[in-house]
């Protein structure tokens, strides 16, 4: 079964109806699509509205609601601004931007252009990694479709406004997915954080006020306008209205792409959505929310996939990748591929990441050798720690994230490789 198979049994914010493969425009179009883009242009203010009362929040992993971004963006006084589409999709085993830009092109497109109307931008990029060219392809192609239909760029159906978009290939850095680091990228240096505030809306491109939303952010918008807040919200739970595309991946039966409502036990994502466990092995432990994300055991899959819900217990929902080992899984292992690739891809302006980083890959190499001590574990936490606080960017804030969840769920797996566990010195015999 294809991933787009799965997905279309709902009819959700993403109806792919009976198509497969990619809609095109004129079958968006016979479905309803860009008529929320005429309501934009007839009803601008209460379009914003309805974005404000649908409690739609940016789906790139932060969760920062989006109507109120554009709001502040609308009360800047500025009239150079900008709208930038975050089409980095750099998180490690998250896939749904990939598939909103490969196969419902104009759901985005349409999303994006009403962002931009709404914002006051006639300027646009759309930032997509460069690992993803059929998605290149696939937008380049859509918005000269859209732009010969009178939907993008001079004049949008004649009504005066325009939205230029242009495309901006990354060059493969992960760290350019960060706002800042991307808008650094776009103005053709190298792609580093800013110090923040000031916030991209306040100063962005080129200093101008930017609005920057995630893919599948923009792609809610012109369900919300057509269908409704009141619609949208019926979909998801009163802190979390609507659905999450979740990325599944890992151990599980079928693994895919699919959309979940908010509200969903991780459990349910697992056995609904995922059919089970693969083979006969047991659950052992789920990562959630990427790279970035937290690694939790069996029990901990109970909790409503929901912003307020998740913060509280520490479960970071981030790009909605939801990767499942099984018990034949090393936790050890899995963190060190995720510490290395945040070493790998810090940026190395500060300390804390650049060094807490190195550190951490040290000790954790040393407790696989099986020559690490508990006090490394408590240095870990430690080193671990103090980049979550006092890192400069959201990379190296994050970066621990599985390290830490992982030593507070999964100790035991440390210390038995540990030199002076008591297990070890049992065993050994040496105990005075
Ligand atoms: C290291 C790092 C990488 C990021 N990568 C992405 C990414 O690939 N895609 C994305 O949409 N947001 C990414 N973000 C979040 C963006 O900085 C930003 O919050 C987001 O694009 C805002 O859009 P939203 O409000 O629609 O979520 C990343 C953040 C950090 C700190
Ligand atoms: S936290 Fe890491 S990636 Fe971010 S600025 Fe510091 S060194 Fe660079």
């Amino acid at each position: 079964m294809t991933t787009l198979q799965k997905i279309k049994d709902f009819d959700k914010v993403f109806n792919f109806g009976s198509y497969d493969g990619s809609v095109s425009l004129e079958e968006y179009r016979m479905t309803g699509g860009y008529e929320a883009l005429r309501k934009v242009l007839q009803d601008p203010q209460a379009a914003t509205e309805e974005i404000c009362a649908a409690g739609l929040r940016g789906r790139g992993g932060a969760a920062f609601p989006a109507g109120t971004k554009l709001k502040m963006m609308q009360t800047n006084v500025e009239t150079e601004r900008y709208l930038v589409c975050n089409a980095d999709e750099g998180e490690p085993g998250t896939f749904k931007d990939r598939f909103i830009m490969n196969h419902i092109p104009f759901q985005l497109l349409e999303g994006l252009t009403i962002a931009a109307i709404l914002a006051g931008s006639s300027n646009a990029y759309i930032y997509i990694r460069h690992e993803y060219p059929a998605a290149q392809a696939m937008i380049r192609q859509s918005i000269a479709e859209a732009q010969a239909a009178g939907l993008l760029g001079e004049n949008i159906l004649g009504s005066g406004v325009s939205v230029n978009l242009k495309i901006f290939s990354g060059a493969g850095s992960y760290l350019c997915g960060e706002e800042t680091a991307m808008l650094s990228s776009i103005e053709g240096k190298k792609g580093r954080p800013r110090v923040k505030p000031p916030f991209p809306i306040e100063s962005g491109l080129w200093g101008k006020p930017t609005l920057i939303n995630n893919v599948e952010t923009l792609a809610n918008i012109p369900v919300i306008i057509a269908k409704g807040a009141d619609w949208y919200k019926g979909l998801g739970t009163k802190d979390s209205p609507g659905t999450k595309l979740i990325s599944l991946s890992g151990d599980v039966r079928n693994r895919g792409l699919y959309e979940v409502p908010f509200g969903t036990t991780f459990r349910e994502i697992i056995e609904n959505y995922g059919g089970g466990m693969k083979e006969v092995y047991t659950l052992k432990a789920v990562n959630i929310g990427g790279a970035s994300g937290v690694v939790v055991p069996p029990e901990e899959l109970d909790c409503p996939m929901e912003y307020g819900v998740c913060a509280a217990r520490g479960i970071t929902i981030g790009s909605g990748a939801v990767y499942v080992m099984d018990e034949r899984r090393s936790i050890l292992d899995n963190v060190q591929n995720r510490v290395n690739f945040f070493l790998h891809e810090s940026c190395g302006k500060c300390t804390p990441c650049r060094e807490g980083l190195r550190q951490a890959i040290r000790i954790i190499e040393r407790v696989l050798a099986g020559q690490a001590t508990l006090k490394d574990l408590s240095n870990l936490e430690r080193y671990t720690k103090c980049m979550q606080e006092a890192s400069f960017c959201g990379l190296g804030q994050a970066a621990g994230n599985s390290l830490l969840s992982s030593l507070k769920y999964f100790r035991k797996e440390y210390e038995e490789s540990c030199v002076d566990s008591a297990q070890n010195i049992r065993e050994r015999g040496d105990m005075c």
